[in-house]
C-alpha cells in the first residue's frame, strides 16, 4: 500500500521562537546543527508532550510510561520535550509543537496559573490541549479534558492516617508539632495535597503546623529545608513530605543531626508517591507512610488520544487509581509487585 508522508521540523528547545510568529523553514547551510527533517507517516497520531522535568523518581516513571505508550508500534509519533522545571520552556515548548502542526499536544504544566496566553494560541491554531498529571488554571475550553492524580484525596488520606496512627499509639490528646516540605509552590500536586491534609489539621486543635518549606519536590532541596528545619525546631514530631524524594532528602537531613525517625524513631514520617525506593525507606524503618500517586499514565492517555482521534468523546476529568502504603504491611511482597 502506497502511505502518505507528511513532514514536520524538529527544533530544539534552545532555537525555538517567543513572539510565535511564523516559522522559516531553516536554510539548508544553517539548518543541519539546528532541526532534523523526519517523515512521518501519516496514520500515526503526532503528539507533542512538554513534560516538567526529571526532578523525582515519580517523574521519571511518568516518562518511561508515557514513552512506551505513544510508540510508532501503537499508532504514534512522539515528540517529547524536557522543560527542566521552567515554565517558560513549556510554554516555548508548546509554541514550537503549535508551529509543527502536531495533532495533539501533551502538556504536564509545572505550575497552574500562567497558561492563558498560549493555550488561546493552540486552540487558535485548532490543536486539542490534554493536560495530564497537573492542571492549568484556565478557561475549560482552552483543554479537552485532563488525566491526573487527585492530590486532594491523597492529602486528605494522608491526614487521616495520622490520626489513626497517634490515636494506636495513645497520642491522640498530646500536643503534635508538625513540618511540611511542600512541592513546587502553585503545582496541582502541591496545592492538593496541602489542601488535603490542612482540612484534617483543622480538625485537630493539638495539631500544631510550625511551618511549611518548599523543597521544590527533589530530594536535594529537600535535605536543605529539613536541615534549616531541624536548627530551627527541637520538637518535631511529624514531617509531612509532599513527595518521597523530599522524605529522601529529610532522612539525609535527620541522621547526621543524630535524631530518629520512622516507626521506631522520634519523628514520623508522611510522603507522596509510593516509587520502589519508598519501600525501600519503609522497610528500612526510615519513614511510615506513603501514599501512592499513580505516575503510569500511559496507557490512559493513548486510549484518550485514539478515542479523540476517532471522533469519540472522552471525559473532561479523568482519576488514576490509587491507594496508600505503611509499615504495618507485607512490604517486601508488594514491593515486587511495584512496577515503578
Ligand atoms: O505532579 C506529581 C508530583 O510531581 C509527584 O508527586 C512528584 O514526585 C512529582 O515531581
Amino acid at each position: 500500500m502506497n502511505r502518505l508522508k507528511k513532514f514536520i521540523y524538529i527544533l530544539p528547545a534552545a532555537m525555538l521562537c517567543t513572539g510565535c510568529t511564523a516559522v522559516e523553514a531553516p536554510s539548508t547551510e544553517s539548518a543541519a546543527p539546528h532541526h532534523e527533517e523526519v517523515q512521518v507517516d501519516e496514520s500515526l497520531i503526532v503528539v507533542g508532550f512538554s513534560q516538567v522535568g526529571a526532578e523525582s523518581d515519580w517523574r521519571n516513571a511518568h516518562t518511561e510510561s508515557i514513552k512506551a505508550a505513544l510508540t510508532p508500534e501503537n499508532g504514534f509519533y512522539l515528540i517529547f520535550e524536557d522543560a527542566q522545571q521552567k515554565q517558560e520552556n513549556q510554554t516555548k515548548a508548546v509554541r514550537n509543537f503549535i508551529l509543527q502542526e502536531v495533532d495533539y499536544i501533551v502538556l504536564s504544566p509545572i505550575v497552574e496559573s500562567g497558561w492563558d496566553a498560549v493555550l488561546q494560541e493552540a486552540k487558535d491554531a485548532g490543536i486539542p490541549v490534554i493536560l495530564d498529571d497537573r492542571l492549568a488554571d484556565v478557561d475549560e475550553d482552552l483543554y479537552t479534558c485532563w488525566l491526573g492524580t487527585n492530590a486532594e484525596r491523597e492529602g486528605e488520606m494522608a491526614g487521616h492516617w495520622l490520626e489513626e496512627y497517634l490515636e494506636d499509639a495513645g497520642r491522640d490528646q498530646e500536643t503534635i508539632h508538625m513540618v511540611t516540605l511542600q512541592g513546587t509552590l502553585g503545582a496541582t500536586a502541591q496545592i492538593g495535597r496541602t489542601n488535603g491534609f490542612s482540612k484534617v489539621l483543622k480538625e485537630h486543635k493539638n495539631w500544631e503546623m510550625m511551618e511549611m518549606m518548599e523543597g521544590d519536590f527533589t530530594q536535594a532541596k529537600g535535605q536543605e529545608v529539613m536541615e534549616e528545619l531541624l536548627d530551627k525546631y527541637e520538637d518535631i514530631d511529624v514531617v509531612i513530605c509532599e513527595n518521597d524524594n523530599m522524605a529522601f532528602g529529610a532522612v539525609d537531613a535527620i541522621k547526621p543531626a543524630e535524631r530518629t525517625c520512622g516507626p521506631e524513631g522520634e519523628i514520623t514520617i508522611i510522603s507522596f508517591d509510593a516509587v520502589q525506593a519508598a519501600f525501600d525507606a519503609m522497610i528500612a524503618g526510615d519513614i511510615n507512610a506513603t501514599f501512592e500517586c499513580n505516575p503510569l499514565h500511559g496507557p490512559k492517555l493513548a486510549e484518550i488520544l485514539k478515542t479523540l482521534a476517532e471522533g469519540g468523546e472522552v471525559d473532561k476529568i479523568s482519576y488514576m487509581e490509587e491507594t496508600y502504603f505503611d509499615t504495618t504491611m507485607d512490604l517486601e511482597s508488594i514491593r515486587e509487585t511495584r512496577a515503578y
